[in-house]
């Protein structure tokens, strides 16, 4: 990743630049997925036993390990050719502390999440859809830790609401209160 030096305008104020374009398509593309996992995990309890649960869950599982190639990718293009603004300056460093832990918590339950989902379907020992393919049985029927699966599954749900919803809270805090352009440097 490359840090932007900031430039001075001609009316004398500093531009830290933006993030580039494909780590703000990927940032909101990431957003748009966990918003679907939401809505489609938080409906199931209601579809149970209806033909549309069967069709949701497939998209669900899909788009969660869509969702986590998406994440890996953007692990990667960070790590090589993304370009970044610097933290504005004057923030202080306890700010920029708990922006960056709150990152990386994000993209650690945004890795682990999937995989409690995935263990849950492949420990229930039976055949899954995903994407277009039906996946045969893969491992035998572990219902003790299909359960286990399902309970990390659920506190990642927790947890990803919490972590989630502060960051996006410090967000409009920044563009709202502090009037800085944290949030402007990752709009589209
Ligand atoms: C970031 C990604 C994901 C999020 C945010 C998410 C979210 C959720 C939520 C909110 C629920 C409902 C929990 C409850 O029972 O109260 C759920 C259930 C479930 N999810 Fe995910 N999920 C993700 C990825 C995945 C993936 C990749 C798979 C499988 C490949 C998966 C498989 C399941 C299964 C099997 C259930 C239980 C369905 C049932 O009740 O039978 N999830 N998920
Ligand atoms: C599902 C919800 C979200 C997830 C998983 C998420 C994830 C992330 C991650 C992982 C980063 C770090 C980028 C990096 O350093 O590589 C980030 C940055 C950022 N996000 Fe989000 N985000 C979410 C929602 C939002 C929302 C709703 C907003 C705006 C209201 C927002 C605004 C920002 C901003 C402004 C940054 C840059 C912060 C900085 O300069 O350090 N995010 N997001």
């Amino acid at each position: 990743m490359r840090i932007l030096k900031p430039i001075t305008l001609p009316d004398g104020r500093l531009w830290r630049g933006r993030f580039d374009g494909l780590t703000r398509l990927l940032h909101w593309l990431t957003v748009a997925f966990v918003i679907f996992q939401f809505a489609s995990g938080l409906s199931f309890e209601t579809l149970e036993g209806t033909p549309t649960f069967p069709f949701l869950l497939m998209l669900h599982r899909t788009a969660g390990v869509a969702l986590w190639l998406i994440t890996l990718f953007r692990l990667c293009w960070r790590s090589s050719f993304a370009t970044f603004p610097p933290f504005p300056i004057g923030l202080p460093h306890h700010m920029q502390w708990a922006a960056k832990l709150t990152e990386y918590a994000l993209y650690g339950l945004l890795l682990l999440q999937p995989l409690s989902g995935l263990a849950d379907t492949l420990l229930r020992g039976r055949p899954f859809a995903l994407f277009l393919w039906t996946i045969p049985k893969l491992l035998p029927r572990q219902i003790e830790w299909s359960l286990f699966a399902h309970q990390l599954h659920e506190w990642g749900v927790w947890a990803l609401m919490a972590v989630a919803g502060l960051h996006a809270l410090a967000a409009l805090f920044h563009h709202l209160v502090l009037k800085d352009d944290v949030l402007k440097a990752m709009l589209p």
